[in-house]
């Protein structure tokens, strides 16, 4: 394996030159597009030693000519190597002209200037700008852009890039051009181009100031009737922000692309956000509610990184979640203002508890704010987005809104329109709330998740109850010894009849040492504290609770995201003692308590469905296996399947009232109590089949085929699979021929059989791979697929032959001659194998060595295999 070297943040340094201006001629022909670049640039001023030697970044294409100021430059006047493009002897201030011919159709990279069924569109965050055009491709290089594209008109009638269209105009051949200049001035990172035949819907919006603005979004013309969703949630997102944060748009145009391959969710670049087609386009046949949703979110994600991100940039790339951090943050206040908090909520912590909690133990863990990375685009993680979120909301419960925002308000005060780090943005928060930071600070430099503990004392003599929480997180690669955080704890008591016995200014502690003790006075004897209300840190939280005391939180705490996290724990503890059973041999049994607290909620016919629908689902598999020190994959799947099918025996019922009263919702309709019907209902279908009856089986089936919007076909279908191998082939092949014809619903049509629990999944996922409308090159077909089996799958991919493994070895290899970074996301599969029994470490590790020996291996892959084997 050929090492590669990291990049580390104490070695940052300002940029030696600048660049004012950014002019860009993108001439696109077949196979053949010439990019003309003339940068002005300048000696850094700031820079005290001043190098003369221009360096910048560029990839792997041909330069066909150089001009410095107007003169030809001979090739052995610079040094280009595919990697750096170097000039000696540079004057203070100079153009630099330089010509290059890239082939978009030949990059499956999917990064620079790329072709996606026919639509040219580019993807430059995080280092993708270089295989444009040589640059110093680095954030804290800001540059007013201006961008001139010309193309066949019949191939490319639609022509965009950032800003506003300031010139147009038809040339000879049938070809015409467009000439676009953005005002702000941005990294590379937010440049962007699209050309080609797209449709395109438009809504105009005055904004608070009284502007008027107008939203575009553009689809290939079969798609455009899908687009509407997404312009209702774009507009919401554009009120919203300026209402909560009090941000208004700032150009006249804001436009949204939909393109098929991508390889992440979307991008906010500069008043032109290019999205995976799959957060744009939906309607209630092929999107589910799940979709629908999803659509909100990253629409309004893009939109908030026009303030958090595009006019307040970063530094360099380890800031990454000073932006992404704080704007995942934003859009989940975004979607709890406007949906149901304690359902956003949830599915938040769901996610950081299932992903990024084994992402900090495991060995790609790093602080939120890294200190070295080899490729950037390996950093795209759980941890920057999903962590750097939680630590904004305890920056935000320590000020509270009102002194958040004002300290919001400094930050575009004093930051408008610079490249800024984590340390700015906590010296505005610092300013705004009074508060010392320096002790939060860890939070982004250290790695790990903390436990803390939680123990009881009570005196019924005195009638004082006291709390004591003791923080611990476990050493790892990037700090021998942890340092204690500041943790916000926010609590109450509940007394015996269910009330809340501690007043709302009370509640919330701030634990800065080892260990804290609070003392209540005044308890009644029988009070529960109930901890970390609506998961006020990111921690993993171990209490000394009974079966019983969860079971009455679950039913009475005041606050509902502990009522869930109580639900929770009680089927943890419940899989605990089951795997445990499984593995001495025991007779299985579930808890009386277990049961009769699930009935007591099901029964509750004023309950919210949603957030039920949330609380009675048993924890997938992923998530379990975070409560094992060494996993069992089988035993765990066995547990969690003989603890489903022991509910729907004992209490059928219940479930086939639930499946009856849930049935009534409006197909088509996203209202809160639409969804939450149809998630409940969905709940108690899937309960009901793991029975494994005849008769079920046939409810699943009519409810398959009466299904009237894909939320609830897509959730009988998935049933189904994980039924008989004949209701599989029966319900697979019915939904390709209804869907066959759409790509979106078919990368559904592959994950349900990737994810099958039948013995038959591994042939069937290889057989899947040669299916015609299998392709690599689409990421998310692979994503469905490949990471649908290596990630979400456990039983299969981990299976001990060992075939699951090899068959994943070969994909990464493969896949990574298309695309490094989707080839290095998938490796990661690999990263926890030390949390397994001994046969599969081996042949985990195995995997891994294969890998590593493989010549020609990308530094993304490289970078990944290389630290799960240290
Ligand atoms: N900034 C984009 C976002 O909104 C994601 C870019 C992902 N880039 C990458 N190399 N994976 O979150
Ligand atoms: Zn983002």
């Amino acid at each position: 394996m050929t090492t590669h070297a990291s990049v580390l943040l104490k070695d940052y340094t300002p940029p030696d030159f600048l660049v004012d201006r950014v002019t860009l001629v993108f001439d696109i022909r077949p196979e053949e597009t010439r990019v003309t670049s003339t940068l002005t640039l300048f000696k850094n001023p700031d820079k005290s030693n001043k190098s003369s030697v221009l360096k910048m970044d560029m990839g792997d294409f041909e330069i066909q000519s150089v001009t410095l100021d107007g003169q030809n430059l001979s090739s052995n006047a610079f040094q280009a190597d595919g990697k750096q493009f170097i000039v000696p002897d540079m004057p203070d201030r100079f153009t630099l002209e330089t010509r290059t011919l890239l082939c978009p159709e030949k990059n499956t990279r999917l990064e620079g200037l790329y072709r996606s069924r026919g639509i040219y569109c580019t993807q430059c965050e995080a280092e993708g700008f270089r295989n444009i055009t040589p640059f110093p491709d680095r954030p804290d290089v800001m540059a007013r852009y201006t961008c001139t594209i010309i193309a066949d008109k019949t191939a490319c009638p639609v022509l965009l890039s950032n800003g506003n269209p300031v010139k147009a105009g038809d040339l000879p051949d049938n070809r015409h051009f467009v000439t676009w200049e953005d005002p702000f001035k941005k990294p590379c990172y937010l440049f962007a181009l699209v050309a080609g035949n797209l449709s395109w819907i438009e809504s105009p919006f005055v904004t608070r100031s009284g502007k008027h603005i107008t939203l575009k979004i553009f689809a290939e013309p079969e798609n455009i009737d899908k687009c509407h969703h997404a312009m209702a949630c774009l507009k919401q997102a554009v009120k919203w922000d300026e209402e909560r944060f009090n941000l208004e748009y700032d150009l006249d145009l804001y436009q949204i692309v939909a393109i098929n391959d991508f390889n992440a969710g979307a991008m906010e670049n500069k008043g032109l956000n290019i999205f995976n087609a799959k957060y744009v386009l939906a309607d209630p046949a092929t999107a589910t509610d799940d979709d629908f949703m999803n659509i909100q979110r990253v629409i309004g994600h893009e939109y908030f990184h026009n303030w958090t991100g595009n006019r307040v940039t970063l530094k360099n790339w380890f800031q990454l979640s000073l932006k992404e951090g704080l704007t995942v943050f934003r859009d989940q206040e975004f979607t709890s203002d406007l949906n149901s908090r304690s359902v956003e909520r949830i599915s938040n912590v769901k996610t950081l508890r299932a992903l990024q909690f084994p992402e900090d133990s495991g060995p790609m863990a790093h602080p939120v704010r890294p200190d070295a990375y080899i490729k950037m685009d390996n950093f795209y993680t759980m941890t920057v987005y999903e962590k750097g979120a939680e630590l904004i909301r305890m920056i935000h419960q320590f000020l509270g809104e009102t002194l958040f925002q004002q300290g919001m308000a400094l930050y575009f005060k004093q930051f408008d329109g610079m490249a800024v780090t984590v340390e700015d943005f906590l010296s505005v928060m610092a300013q705004a709330g009074h508060m010392d930071m320096t002790q939060f600070k860890r939070w982004y430099t250290q790695s790990g998740t903390p436990t803390v503990t939680v123990t009881r004392s009570y005196d019924p003599d005195t009638r004082i109850l006291s709390v004591t929480f003791a923080q611990h997180t476990p050493f790892d690669r990037n700090q021998s010894e942890k340092q204690p955080l500041h943790i916000p704890i926010r609590m109450g008591l509940i007394d015996p009849e269910g009330k809340d016995i501690i007043p709302e200014q009370k509640s919330l502690i701030q634990m800065r040492d080892d260990t804290h003790t609070v003392a209540f006075q005044n308890v009644p004897s029988g009070t529960l504290p109930s901890v970390f209300r609506q998961f006020s840190a990111p921690v993993k939280i171990s209490t000394d609770l009974s079966d019983e005391e969860l079971a009455f939180l679950m039913a009475r705490d005041t606050d509902d995201f502990n009522r869930w996290d109580a639900a929770q724990t009680l089927f943890n503890k419940e899989i605990q003692t089951l795997v445990s059973a499984i593995a001495r041999h025991r007779p299985l049994t579930v808890s009386q308590n277990l049961v009769q607290a699930f009935e007591t909620a099901l029964s509750d016919q004023s309950a919210d469905r949603a957030f039920l629908a949330k609380a009675l689902a048993i924890p997938q598999e992923m998530e379990l296996a975070n409560l094992f020190d060494c996993i069992d994959v089988d035993a765990i799947h066995a547990a969690r399947q003989h603890l489903k099918t022991h509910l729907a025996a004992t209490l059928t019922p219940l479930f086939l009232n639930t499946i009856d009263q849930c049935g009534h919702s409006d197909p088509e309709s996203l209202s809160i109590q639409d969804i939450g019907n149809r998630g409940l209902r969905n709940l108690a279908i899937s309960y009901m089949a793991s029975l494994g009856t005849a008769s079920v089986h046939d409810i699943v089936w009519k409810a398959f085929l009466a299904a009237e919007n894909m939320t609830d076909e897509f959730a009988c279908f998935k049933i189904l699979c994980t039924t008989t191998p004949e209701l599989k082939r029966k319900s697979a092949a019915r939904f390709y021929d209804k869907w066959s014809h759409d790509p979106l619903v078919m990368d559904k049509w592959f994950y349900v059989q990737a994810v099958s629990p039948l013995a038959d999944t591994l042939p069937c996922v290889k057989d899947l791979v040669t299916h015609p409308d299998f392709t690599l090159t689409n990421p998310n077909r692979v994503r469905a697929l490949i990471y649908g089996f290596a990630m979400n799958n456990p039983v299969h991919f981990h299976e001990k032959t060992g075939n699951g493994y090899e068959f994943i070895t070969d994909k990464i290899l493969e896949l990574d001659t298309i695309n490094h970074q989707i080839a290095a996301r998938l490796t990661g599969c690999f990263n926890h194998w030390k949390k397994y029994d001994s046969h599969r470490r081996v042949l985990m590790k195995q995997s891994l060595e294969i890998l590593a020996a493989s010549p020609n291996l990308s530094t993304n892959v490289y970078e990944i295999v290389s630290r799960a084997l240290a």
